[in-house]
């Protein structure tokens, strides 16, 4: 694979440097509640600023489809991007194109930056359109891209802009690719992936792929209530998807083919219903009641899983193993993230997880930051184990 260029391939002293990031983050009455996206991008902005680079910030916000939404105003990241950069001088423009932004631009100093409102309030932002991408690419001579998380985008500020300038990436961006690529192009093995999530439909690439690739393949989430039907088992009131069984047997035969060993749950954690106080019962799953769901793995399958992570090198991590936002059915999920997180601080497992439910799996397990990395992407993360080449990390790459 190419390499992939980086900030140390520029000096970007007095040039003006456009950085696509992604603050897409979490924002309730006009307040940032959650700003991780926001301080993970800070060490890109803070070099750029220190290497005495103008800085530029391009984002998008929610899904405003080319409208000017005023809910969706980037505005309310300025608080907390200002409290990240701590002393580096912080303005807003209040377009990302034309005079409004031009003149912020224009004005600022070497080691200044400019956030730029949501590039999504213009239409040609998500049609990849040439012409806006033109108008950016007009503001700055060197694009950096640090948004992993929006580069399965084929949207102008993410690809067709690093198609204009002289395109690297930024450090969260090559932090990313640096551990995701440790972990599935080029790993330390046996290798051990843990799928869980609600759908087989929605990751049936993702499974395909992953099952080429690893040594162990561990299905958990409500996905395995349709492989274990799909394997014969009456899985009673469970939710499962009828007509997805070719798909599970599809994966199934071709992990065996490939040599990967498929692990589906030996028992389960059953209920009448999903809430905290329904009266749960452990049974195998050859015994699930036709009135009882199944709502988490059983303990003897957690333990199975954390017995095969004991044998492993490398482990990528995406999904809940069960409804766990609903304890008690989060027992398998933390017992199963700990497990790695304890071999992860021995230092015996290479740990890396992220999309979607994951992040917010690991951070109730109380483990976010003893794993390897926890990806911020959602989408791009999923697609990229599906083993797809991502258009904005394409034109980075030498
Ligand atoms: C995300 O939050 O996953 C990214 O910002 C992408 O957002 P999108 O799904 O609206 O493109």
């Amino acid at each position: 694979m190419a390499r992939l260029r980086t900030l140390d391939d520029i000096d970007p002293a007095g040039r003006t440097a456009l950085v696509r990031v992604d603050f897409n983050v979490p924002i309730q009455n006009g307040r940032v509640t959650d700003t991780s996206r926001i301080d993970r991008a800070a060490r890109t902005i803070a070099e750029l600023a220190e290497r005495g680079a103008r800085v530029v910030l391009l984002s998008h916000f929610g899904r405003p489809k080319g409208e000017v939404v005023p809910e969706m105003s980037l505005a309310p990241v300025l608080g907390p991007l200002r409290e990240a950069l701590g002393d580096v001088p912080v303005r807003y423009a209040e377009d990302c194109v034309g005079d409004a932004a031009e003149s912020v631009v224009a004005g600022l100093r070497p080691g200044e930056v400019a956030l730029l409102e949501n590039v999504r309030f213009h239409k040609g932002e998500e049609k990849g359109d040439a012409a806006f991408a033109d108008q950016l690419a007009r503001l700055g001579d060197l694009y950096v891209a640090d948004a992993f998380s929006a580069a399965h985008r084929a949207h102008a500020s993410v690809a067709a802009l690093a198609e204009r300038l002289p395109a690297v990436a930024g450090r969260l961006m090559q932090a990313e690719l640096e551990h995701l690529e440790a972990a599935l192009e080029n790993p330390a093995r046996p290798l051990m992936a843990v799928v869980g999530g609600a759908k087989v439909s929605t990751k049936i690439d993702l499974l395909r792929n992953l099952s080429a690739k690893v040594d162990v393949l561990a299905i958990g989430g409500g996905m395995a209530n349709t492989f274990l039907h799909a394997a014969g088992y009456d899985v009673g009131g469970s939710m499962y998807e009828s007509d997805a069984a070719d798909t599970a047997w599809r994966i199934m035969d071709q992990a065996a083919s490939k040599g990967c060993a498929l692990l589906l749950p030996s028992d389960v954690v059953v209920a009448d219903r999903l809430a905290g106080d329904a009266e749960t019962e452990v049974v195998r799953v050859d015994a699930v009641p036709a009135d009882r769901m199944i709502l988490d793995l059983g303990p003897e399958s957690a333990q199975t899983l954390g017995q095969h992570l004991e044998t492993s090198a490398s482990l990528v991590w995406n999904g809940p193993l069960g409804a766990f936002e609903t304890p008690p059915f989060d027992a398998a999920t933390v017992q199963v993230a700990r497990k790695a997180a304890e071999l992860t601080r021995a230092g015996r497992l290479l740990s890396i997880a992220g999309g979607g439910d994951t992040v917010a799996a690991l951070t109730h397990a109380d483990v976010v930051e003893s794993f390897s990395y926890v990806s911020a992407a959602g989408g791009a993360f999923l697609e990229w184990l599906e083993g797809r080449e991502l258009p904005g990390v394409t034109p980075l790459r030498a």
